[in-house]
């Protein structure tokens, strides 16, 4: 077994800082397997995007002197497959999102057709629909994907092309709408899904937007703004200063893998600070259970989070609730139990 040990990773752990407060409540695996294997995986196959949204990273970090468009190469994404398999009856989801736009990586649709033909389930696709041809819908549904969820973060085209810089409103709207329309006609059994973040440019919107996609789609998502570890300069009043901090539940329920087949810990680490191994060199099984994610979980279980340099300065946790996550929406809209 190989994953990055304390020594070499320096910029994990930082000085020793005072234990704070934690939050009354239930923390830790929901279900003994998940000791095992976390039951959300959620896998970036690339860092290249179409789009500048306003709210996102993406364009900030793209500007990094060592940013390098890359896609997931399809011997990652089979690696990741062959380690997901054997705990595929255990996930709560196994999401296509994070740092780019999935739909670009040319292997993309032979990447989901190999997840779900591995019996590896429910597949979720974040997406911003702005690529999604006739073909590529047709694919992704007759794969079938379980769940798509459309990014469109805004009611009217104004405001859409104000924060979805790049995107074409008509486009987008339109590729939607035919997805839902593709979806009846073959009778695929996908899930449709669109999204809003809660941010000033759209906070009038809100309400009309549910209205109107709710009667189109599936579910209607409303995002909190996060800061993305301080790399997005989201306004602090989406924060509360009072609340009393809470375990992380990422180190309980999720992992992220970047297009370089790394292992992260958190969705937000777009700059790839957290790594903890690779899957081509060892298992996602194995990274899960060592004692460096032990490590993590005491210091969050115990308030002490600032001793890691990324958790230390955080506002995202916030956005992070324990019964609120990315799952219970997935188990809504496929009529699953609520994990
Ligand atoms: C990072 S995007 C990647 C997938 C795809 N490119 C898309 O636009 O859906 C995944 C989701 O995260 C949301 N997102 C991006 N930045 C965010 C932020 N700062 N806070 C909350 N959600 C964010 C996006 O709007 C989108 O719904
Ligand atoms: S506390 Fe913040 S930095 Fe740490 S894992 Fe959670 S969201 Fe990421």
């Amino acid at each position: 077994m190989s994953f990055i040990q304390h020594d070499d990773r320096p910029d994990i752990f930082g000085e020793s800082t005072p234990t704070e407060a934690v939050a009354e409540g239930e923390f830790g695996f929901q279900q003994p397997r998940h000791r095992v294997f976390p039951p959300i995986v959620i896998v970036a196959v690339t860092n290249v995007c179409d789009m500048a949204c306003i709210h996102c990273a993406h364009p900030v970090i793209k500007k990094d002197r060592d940013y390098k468009a890359t896609f997931m190469t399809p011997q990652t994404h089979s690696r990741i497959v062959e380690q997901t398999k054997p705990y595929r009856d255990q996930l709560w989801v196994f999401r296509y999102a994070a740092d780019g736009e999935s739909l670009l990586n040319p292997h993309f649709l032979d990447m989901v057709e190999e997840t779900k033909a591995a019996g590896i389930g429910p597949v979720d696709l974040t997406t911003n629909a702005m690529s999604l041809t006739d073909e590529k819908m047709r694919r992704l549904l007759e794969a079938p994907v379980d769940i798509i969820d459309v990014s469109l973060d805004a009611y009217s085209k104004e405001t859409y092309e104000k924060i979805r810089i790049r995107g074409k409103f008509e486009v987008v709207t339109s590729n939607l709408k035919r997805l839902v329309a593709m979806r009846d006609e073959i009778g695929a059994p996908t899930k449709i899904m669109t999204s809003i973040i809660q941010q000033k440019e759209s906070l009038g919107e809100v309400a009309a937007f549910q209205q109107f996609w709710g009667e189109i789609v599936d579910e209607v998502l409303v995002r909190g703004l996060n800061t993305d570890l301080g790399i997005v300069n989201a306004s602090e009043t989406y924060f509360d200063d009072q609340i009393v901090r809470w375990p992380c539940p990422q180190f309980w329920k999720r992992v992220t893998i970047n297009q370089h087949g790394e292992v992260r810990f958190c969705v937000e680490d777009w700059r790839n600070t957290g790594i903890v191994g690779n899957v081509e060199e060892t298992t996602l099984a194995e990274i899960w259970q060592s004692s460096l994610y032990d490590e993590f979980r005491e210091l969050h279980a115990t308030g002490r989070w600032g001793d890691m340099t990324m958790c230390r300065g955080c506002q995202d946790w916030q956005h992070m609730r324990w019964d609120h996550g990315f799952e219970k929406a997935v188990a809504r809209v496929l009529g699953t139990e609520a994990p």
